[in-house]
């Protein structure tokens, strides 16, 4: 099954709004298999971000990315990836569809709340930058009798 990376960002943990965020990937039925807080430094932010490094825009969101610590989680589930963009919203939280977390809970382009992988490859890259293998948990989830049927089981 797909692995995603998601942070929340410093305007999430400011606002209260860890518990809720969880609560949505949660009830959506996907399975938690990474958590930690964690203050991100220069480099990882410039590794992250390498591909908004050259836009004008990079000091600020680098800053505001440092302005306290971060929760980074990752989940898993079928079609993991797209389906935890689908809940995140777009990235201009203003235009983001109700009912997604961006929709609901950010005005800002950049203290948006929260992070997601945009692709099964970008994923491929994002967990390990933020999880050592020993802090990604393979674990059996009762749950996933009633989340899926038996062939997207097996
Ligand atoms: S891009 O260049 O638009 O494709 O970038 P994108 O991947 O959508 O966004 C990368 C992160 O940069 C932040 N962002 C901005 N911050 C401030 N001002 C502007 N105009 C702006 N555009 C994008 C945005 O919060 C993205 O953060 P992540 O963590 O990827 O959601």
């Amino acid at each position: 099954m797909e692995k995603t990376l998601v942070l929340l960002k410093p305007d999430a943990i400011q606002r209260g709004l860890v518990g809720e965020i969880m609560g949505r990937f949660e009830k959506k039925g996907l399975k938690l298999v990474g958590l930690k807080m964690m203050r991100l430094d220069e480099a990882v932010l410039r590794e992250h971000y390498a591909h908004i490094a050259d836009k004008p825009f990079f000091p600020g969101v680098s800053k505001f990315m440092k302005s306290s610590p971060v929760v980074a989680m990752c989940w898993e589930g079928l079609g993991a990836v797209n389906a935890v963009r689908l809940i995140t919203g777009i990235t201009k939280a203003r235009e983001a569809d109700g009912g997604t977390i961006r929709g609901d809970f950010a005005m800002s382009v950049s203290c948006n709340v929260i992070h997601a992988s945009d692709s099964i490859e970008t994923a491929s890259k994002e967990v390990p930058r933020f999880f050592n293998p020993d802090e990604i948990h393979e674990y059996y989830k009762s749950e996933f009798e009633h989340v899926y049927n038996d062939e997207e089981l097996n």
